[in-house]
């Protein structure tokens, strides 16, 4: 898988690099913050600094279009380019992609939002960066990502078929025996173009120390929408080298630049050993992250799975289905028998059409109690490991 680093100016680097070969460009340049830009790396050995000082918006923005008129050249008709900017310049570098890439090729104005907790200045707390998104042209490749719905989803909207009455209001659909009708495999909600990823904190240990350092996960994001894998990844700005890492965790090719030589080493130094930081708010999601029965979202978490919230009998749904039929899980709470963990669930999912239901067990008291058909009862991690323990 090609994997390459070039040190220098990227207006003279990318005329080698072959013309439409590339298939997602990430431009991540100097933001015209009119700021040189100098941090140290966690131990204190060495020292990163880029300047974002311009004479006029003038000179960045011819800058930014000389840029963008190379960059285009290099990428495939089905490719696209990703442009990093905040508010200190967005309005010029949405004219000059409108310029260079046309108006019809316009996909999206992301939003990547992070949470900030002090503001020194007077004003409201700058919390999110602009990331214009582009393609070469309308056939352009594109893989839907699906996320989580909101826990405040009522149950009945995610599992059930919608239909029309005779007034044309949409009502749920059931059959004429009364029987609700469902609506099939959950994949989530596609995503929107508000994303919420964590700023890399000062003590993240995927945080090497660069200005302006944006977090891999933001990155994998960005690949894995408009790439597959063995498709090459072209970031003309790379700094740290965040985009190339991303693109080589999922098996993309990579091509940076960057005119720094620290950079261009730290790079490289990365690329041998990346490091991830991994985020709890990312894995278990915002929501399930915010929401206050953290015991079943830990003892769900190796499920791939929606949270269900307004529902005190069931913790979730599979996002697979079994035979057609949804799969409903419940974890067994400290207050409850895994007798009483099933009678919650059976109850909860009475009214909901046809499905199967899982227990999770978090104790081992199911001794005595009636035979279920159909409950199937699953140990917690935590209850094998206990149970792993025990045993040796
Ligand atoms: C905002 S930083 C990129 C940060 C990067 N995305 C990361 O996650 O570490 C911008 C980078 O552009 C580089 N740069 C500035 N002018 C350049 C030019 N003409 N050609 C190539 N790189 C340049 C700077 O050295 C700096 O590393």
């Amino acid at each position: 898988m090609i994997e390459e680093v070039y040190e220098g100016d990227c207006r003279e680097v990318l005329r080698r690099v072959p013309d439409v070969a590339i298939d997602l460009a990430y431009m991540d340049p100097p933001f015209y913050s009119q700021k040189v830009h100098k941090s140290q790396t966690r131990n204190g050995d060495s020292e990163f600094v880029f300047s974002d000082v311009w004479l006029s918006e003038q000179i960045y923005s011819d800058f930014i279009m000389e840029c963008l008129v190379l960059v285009r050249e290099k990428i495939k008709f089905t490719g696209s380019l990703f442009f990093h900017c905040d508010k200190s310049a967005s309005h010029v570098i949405r004219t000059a992609l409108d310029d260079v890439f046309g108006k019809d090729n316009f996909r999206a104005e992301i939003i990547w939002h992070y949470r900030r907790w002090s503001n020194a200045k007077r004003g409201l707390l700058n919390a999110h960066q602009t990331i214009f998104f582009y393609s070469k042209s309308s056939d352009y490749k594109f893989n839907e990502i699906y996320e989580d719905y909101s826990l405040s989803t009522n149950i009945d909207q995610l599992m059930q078929k919608r239909a029309r009455d005779s007034r044309n209001k949409t009502i749920y659909a059931r059959q004429s025996d009364g029987q609700v009708v469902l609506s099939g495999p959950k994949k989530g909600v596609p995503l929107s173009d508000v994303w919420q990823i964590p700023f890399l904190n000062p003590k993240a240990k995927e945080r090497v120390g660069y200005p302006t350092q944006k977090p891999i996960e933001l990155l994998k994001r960005i690949v894995s929408l408009v790439t597959d894998p063995g498709d090459i990844v072209l970031d003309p700005f790379c700094g740290s080298g965040t985009t190339l890492i991303a693109a080589k965790l999922l098996a993309r090719g990579a091509i940076g630049i960057d005119i720094s030589s620290e950079a261009v080493q730290l790079t490289r130094q990365r690329m041998q050993e990346p490091i991830v930081t991994d985020s709890k708010l990312m894995r278990m999601g915002k929501d399930a992250y915010d929401q206050h029965d953290g015991f079943a979202a830990r003892h769900l978490a190796f499920f791939d799975y929606v949270p269900v919230q307004r529902n005190k009998g069931i913790d979730g749904i599979l996002k697979e289905q079994i035979h057609g039929l949804p799969i409903y899980l419940r974890v067994q709470r400290n207050s409850e028998t895994q007798h009483d963990a099933a009678v919650a669930l059976a109850a909860a999912t009475k009214d909901k059409g046809k499905g199967l239901l899982v227990v999770v067990a978090t104790r081992d008291d199911l001794l005595g109690q009636p035979d279920y058909d159909d409950v199937v009862f699953l140990p917690s991690f935590e209850l094998v490991r206990q149970y792993g323990l025990t045993a040796s």
